[in-house]
């Protein structure tokens, strides 16, 4: 039987902006077969293995869907919160959900063997389930060089000539903090300032409208995670994106030193987590090779589970060599980060 929400949870429901129901009521209690799913990932990006998983084991899942506010909602509704299980598309959340208080520890064996340890929290309160490399999208026709640094970023050789989104979105939150965690805080501001001296417009749009504005012509560099690219490259329902991606190539920064950055998508087992057995047999299953193979093929990013293979597409963009910094490590400086990017007017663009 399903039941509705109460009140208080309505309540909190009302006031996150973006959300909506992907179902129209959400179990809260009793029922052993069913998963309550609090998400910032798209639902479209992981229905597929939600539904091998029912496939496989009966047990049905519930999607809430929001673009930010969900941990703040989940504290709100207390004691009454549905949640069992919370997904992300970045670090920061999953270590924002954490410090909140609203998740809890899980220890499986399963879970932990599949994935590598800098890619979970060490108390297992979040889990990465996949990974993206933030890689350089260059123009084809303007830019000759095959290899890049994110440090190289600054250099005033590229005055003009790069586009990002916000440097407050997480993506870019996620990036910064790295650049602390290798170069410390004084020094990655004076290379923020550098990037944005660069800039050849104000920081807008998301990581597709950096590749459309290469294309454009409207700078040489920008700055977007690996599967937008296959992605745009596979999109017959907006099929101008496939020539924005054909436009440029993929330049993976540091390759041939510490490796690029890379961000995780993960999950965190909800505090109250009314279904905690079905839940954590869900979050065992997203790790394993079926998942992760749905991950690889239908989303074009990189399986976290070791000998799982990408997809062709993204294996065409050249080998992944990953930065093995702990996301815990970018977790700890992500505030750090967000700071800076508002002390150096990240935002304000290239000439404030
Ligand atoms: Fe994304």
């Amino acid at each position: 039987m399903l039941q509705s929400l109460g009140a208080r949870a309505r309540r909190a429901f009302f006031l996150v902006p973006f959300a909506y129901f992907a179902t129209t009521a959400i179990s809260s209690a009793g029922e052993a077969d069913v998963v309550n799913i609090y998400s910032y990932r798209q639902p479209d990006l992981i229905q597929p293995m939600l539904d091998a998983f029912t496939a496989e084991t009966g047990i049905r899942t519930q999607i809430i869907f929001a673009q930010k506010g969900l941990e703040e909602r989940i504290r709100a509704e207390g004691a009454n919160s549905p949640a069992d299980v919370i997904l992300t598309s970045d670090i920061s959340r999953l270590a924002a959900a954490r410090d909140i208080g609203v998740t809890q520890p899980v220890d499986d064996a399963g879970i932990s063997a599949n994935i590598p340890p800098q890619y979970r929290d060490g108390e297992g309160h979040w889990f990465g389930l996949t990974l993206r490399s933030r890689v350089v999208f260059a123009s084809r026709q303007r830019v000759a060089q095959d290899a890049i640094t994110y440090e190289e970023l600054a250099d005033p050789k590229w005055k003009g000539r790069i586009c990002t989104r916000s440097g407050q979105h997480v993506y870019n939150i996620g990036l910064i903090a790295s650049m602390i965690a290798h170069h410390g805080e004084a020094w990655t501001e004076t290379w923020l300032h550098g990037v944005k001296a660069n800039l050849a417009v104000k920081p807008t749009g998301n990581d597709r409208a950096q590749a459309k504005a290469v294309y454009a012509g409207q700078c040489d560099i920008a700055i977007g995670n690996t599967y937008y690219i296959a992605l745009m490259r596979t999109n017959d329902k907006e099929p101008d994106q496939k020539a924005w991606a054909d436009s440029i190539k993929v330049l993976f920064p540091n390759a041939a030193g510490r490796g690029s950055h890379v961000n995780i998508s993960g999950m965190a087992l909800a505090a109250r987590a009314p279904h905690r057995d079905a839940a954590v047999k869900l979050m065992a299953y997203l790790t394993g090779d079926a998942a992760q193979k749905l991950y690889a093929e239908t989303n074009h990013e990189y399986p976290v589970k070791a000998g799982v293979p990408v997809s062709e597409m993204v294996a065409s963009f050249g080998r992944l060599n990953a930065d093995p910094l702990p996301l815990s490590e970018i977790a700890k400086n992500r505030r750090t980060a967000s700071e800076l990017v508002d002390r150096v007017g990240y935002n304000d663009g290239p000439n404030s």
